[in-house]
């Protein structure tokens, strides 16, 4: 008999959030209510930003971050390209220029030595991205200071990760979070977060998300909806309160997986920066042959996934981009090539951890 196929992802539910979900449908309030409220209040304090509003998604949470610092035509932003396609597309959406910049080989985000060797006079913002949990160089916020460009955490891969005991989504000046099904922690459907560190930006974006009105029937400012239903914002506070049990085992699932593959001469294994805490959204190898690797894999019944196997600025929505080439950016190019994420979600049994390490400890190319 084959084993039961380990997936790559695997939700959470619970009579707690079953419960929420029916007294917050019965209680009639399903937009603005308190749990939008405490929810936002809460995610921002278990982060460590001054405060907080859930939004429809994370790809929305960067739209709204790069209105709030008024980034629009004519601007650049400086973002990785080795991130998923909404951390680019934002700044497209709001009518600026991605400036894609390469990432350090060991972590996989953003080399801060690139940054500063990006900014120009017409750079409005830094997108960084937490990739796969990896805590970003925290070089990136001093240069950032040095220039008075405000920094935008991307940190939809990212939560519960931290560095030298500070919390991402605390760094920046503002700072966004997805709650996609797959993520760290989730809403049951769509969502995102957006924290700011700045009373200013606290405002904007709350009012922004909501039709830009500061009373019922007075819209101040240009806004929209972009706002989260209590019935999401109720899960998401129950969700919370597990976050860093998932995250502790993750970190246990990393960390078996890195001492049973580290001496395999045709994988390498991923790095965790010094001072920080990984969240490990996605455990990615560099294999020397991904198609043999993922082959090998799915024929032991296991998930693979690949994140994310075409870097932004070669995506085909980018083909006019000035870097919209192939050699814009080689080693982000080099390492779209040979990645592959395996599974890491918490729900993990330890036979399933097992049966993952005997299968990518018999793999050969
Ligand atoms: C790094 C990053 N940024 C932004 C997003 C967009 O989030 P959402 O899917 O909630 O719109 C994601 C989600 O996949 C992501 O991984």
């Amino acid at each position: 008999m084959t084993a039961e196929r380990i997936p790559m992802g695997r939700m959470f539910i619970d009579d707690e959030m079953l419960d929420a979900a029916h007294r917050i449908l019965a209680s009639g309030q399903w937009i603005k209510g308190p749990e939008s409220k405490a929810f936002g209040a809460e995610w921002a304090e278990y982060c460590g930003a001054l405060g907080g509003t859930p939004c429809s998604n994370g790809s929305v949470a960067l739209i709204a971050a790069l209105h709030a610092l008024d980034v629009g035509h004519g601007d650049e932003v400086i973002v990785p390209s080795h991130t998923y396609i909404a951390s680019a597309t934002c700044i497209t959406m709001v009518g600026a220029n991605p400036i894609f910049v390469e990432i350090e080989e060991d972590y996989y985000t953003l080399d801060s030595a690139a940054v500063e060797a990006a900014i120009t006079p017409q750079t409005k913002a830094i997108i960084a991205v937490h990739l796969y949990g990896q805590p970003i160089d925290s070089d990136i916020f001093e240069i950032a200071s040095k220039h008075g460009i405000p920094v935008i955490e991307d940190s939809a891969q990212a939560h519960g990760a931290s560095l030298n005991g500070q919390r991402v989504g605390s760094f920046g000046d503002i700072a966004t979070f997805s709650f996609f099904p797959s993520k760290n922690m989730a809403v049951g459907g769509d969502g995102g977060a957006i924290l700011a560190n700045r009373e200013d930006l606290v405002q904007r974006v709350s009012t922004f998300i909501d039709h830009g009105r500061l009373d019922k029937y007075r819209n101040d400012v240009l806004g929209t909806n972009f706002r989260l239903s209590e019935i999401q914002c109720g899960i998401g506070r129950i969700q919370l309160k597990h976050l860093d049990g998932w995250v502790a085992r993750r970190n246990e699932i990393a960390a078996r997986y890195s001492v049973a593959f580290a001496d395999l001469e045709h994988i390498k294994t991923p790095k965790v920066r010094d001072g920080a805490v990984h969240a490990w959204h996605q455990y990615v190898v560099r294999v020397a042959d991904r198609e043999s690797f993922c082959a090998h894999m799915n024929s032991m019944n296991i998930s693979t996934g690949i994140h994310y196997p075409i870097p932004c600025h070669l995506q085909p929505v980018y083909a006019d981009h000035s870097q919209g080439s192939r050699g814009s950016l080689e080693l982000t190019e080099a390492v779209c090539d040979d990645i592959v994420s395996i599974p890491v979600m918490p729900l993990l049994i330890d036979e399933e951890v097992q049966r993952v390490i005997e299968a990518v400890v018999s793999w050969t190319p």
